[in-house]
C-alpha cells in the first residue's frame, strides 16, 4: 500500500560493507536522510567518500562483493529491502530514473537511441510500438535535441558527450520517474555543455514534478540547483541543511574547507584554488572516532574517541561535529 504522508524516500541507518581480500571496506556507515517529493538534494563530497556506493545500496544495484549490512530504505513508504526480485525491477525501471557520469557505460553501442528509449516504454508503460515511437521523439526534444525524429535511428556514438548524456536523461525520464538520482552527471563534460545540462535538469524539474538525487563533487555545482545539501564524508553525512543555509553558515570543519577551495571570483582574477591537506581515513574499521579528526584543525579530545552524532542547529540544518564555528569551543551537547 502506498503511505501518502511518507517522503518520496526514506532512508535510515544505511550500512554497506565490500568484502574483498584484503578485508572488509566499510563504505557507508548509518547514513540517514529523507528526500520530499520534487526536492532536489545535492549530494557532495571527495571522490571516495561513499556518494556512489550509498545511491546504489538504495535500490540494491550493488556488485556482487557488497553486502547491505544494515538499515532500512522506504519508497513512498515502502520497504525497498523487503521488495521481491520483480517489485524492485519495476521500481528501477518505472519510478527511479538513472544518469551515469559515463553514457557509454549505460548505452548500448550496438542499438539505436530510439530502440533503447522505446524498449523501455513497451515494458514498463506498456505502450505499443508506434506510440512508444511518439514518445520516445518527444523524450528527445524535451531534453533538447533537435530533429529527434530523425535521431530516433541513430546510434550512441553518432551522438557527441553532452548529446550523449541528454539521450541518458531521456531515458531515465521515460517512465516519468518520481526520483532521479544523477551520478556525476556533468563531471565528464566540458565546463560550457556542463552548464547547459544543469539548466537542463533546471527546466525539466520545473516541467516534471519529481524528486532529484543530484552527485557532485563541486559544491559550486549544487549551489545553483539543490534545495537541499548533504556533505558526505568517510561513509557517512556529516552536514546537511537547505541550500542557502548550509552557504551562509556552514558548521562543518570539512565543509568549510570544500567551500574554501571553490574559486572565488575577486575582480577578474580567480583566487587560486585551496585543496584540503591530509587523506580521507582508510575505512577498513567502522569508525569509533570521528573520521575528519585526523586532518582537522579544532579536533578535542572527544573526537579522537567518540564519533560525534548529528546535532541540530536550526531550521532544518544538522552537522555531525562537536565544534562550534561561533564560539570557537565544544558545542553543549
Ligand atoms: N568495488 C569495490 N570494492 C571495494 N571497495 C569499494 C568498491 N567500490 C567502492 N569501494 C569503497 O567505497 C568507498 C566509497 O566509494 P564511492 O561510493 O564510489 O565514492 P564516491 O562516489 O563518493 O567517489 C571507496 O572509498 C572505496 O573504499
Ligand atoms: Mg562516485
Amino acid at each position: 500500500m502506498r503511505d501518502t504522508t511518507a517522503p518520496l524516500l526514506d532512508v535510515a541507518g544505511l550500512k554497506t560493507v565490500f568484502h574483498t581480500r584484503s578485508g572488509d571496506v566499510h563504505a557507508v556507515n548509518s547514513i540517514s536522510f529523507a528526500l520530499e517529493a520534487g526536492e532536489l538534494v545535492g549530494v557532495v563530497g571527495e571522490s571516495g567518500s561513499g556518494k556512489s556506493v550509498t545511491m546504489m545500496s538504495l535500490m540494491d544495484l550493488l556488485p556482487r562483493s557488497a553486502e547491505i549490512v544494515g538499515g532500512e530504505v522506504l519508497f513512498e513508504g515502502r520497504d525497498v529491502r523487503g521488495m521481491t526480485r520483480a517489485e524492485l525491477l519495476q521500481l528501477r525501471g518505472r519510478d527511479v530514473g538513472f544518469v551515469f557520469q559515463d553514457p557509454m557505460t549505460s548505452l548500448n553501442p550496438v542499438f539505436t537511441v530510439g530502440r533503447q528509449i522505446t524498449e523501455r516504454l513497451r515494458k514498463h508503460m506498456g505502450m505499443t510500438k508506434a506510440e512508444a515511437k511518439v514518445r520516445a521523439a518527444e523524450l528527445l526534444g524535451l531534453v533538447g535535441i533537435s530533429d529527434p525524429e530523425r535521431r530516433l535511428s541513430d546510434y550512441p556514438h553518432q551522438f557527441s558527450g553532452g548529446m550523449r548524456q541528454r539521450v541518458m536523461i531521456a531515458i531515465a525520464l521515460a517512465c516519468d520517474p518520481k526520483l532521479l538520482i544523477a551520478d556525476e552527471p556533468t563531471t565528464a563534460l566540458d565546463v560550457t555543455i556542463q552548464a547547459q545540462i544543469i539548466e537542463l535538469v533546471r527546466d525539466l524539474r520545473r516541467k516534471l514534478d519529481m524528486g532529484i538525487i543530484w552527485i557532485t563533487h563541486d559544491l559550486g555545482v549544487v549551489a545553483g540547483i539543490a534545495d537541499r545539501v548533504i556533505v558526505m564524508y568517510a561513509g557517512q553525512i556529516v552536514e546537511q541543511g537547505p541550500v542557502r543555509d548550509l552557504f551562509a553558515r556552514p558548521q562543518h570543519p570539512y565543509t568549510r574547507a570544500l567551500l574554501e577551495t571553490l574559486p572565488k571570483v575577486t575582480g577578474e582574477r580567480s583566487e587560486r584554488l585551496h585543496t584540503i591537506e591530509g587523506q580521507p581515513p582508510s575505512l577498513g574499521d567502522e569508525p569509533t572516532s570521528c573520521p575528519f579528526a585526523p586532518r582537522c584543525a579544532h579536533a578535542f579530545a572527544r573526537c579522537m574517541t567518540e564519533n560525534p552524532f548529528r546535532v541540530d542547529v536550526g531550521g532544518g540544518h544538522d552537522v555531525a561535529c562537536w565544534w562550534d564555528p561561533e564560539t570557537g569551543e565544544m558545542r553543549d551537547v
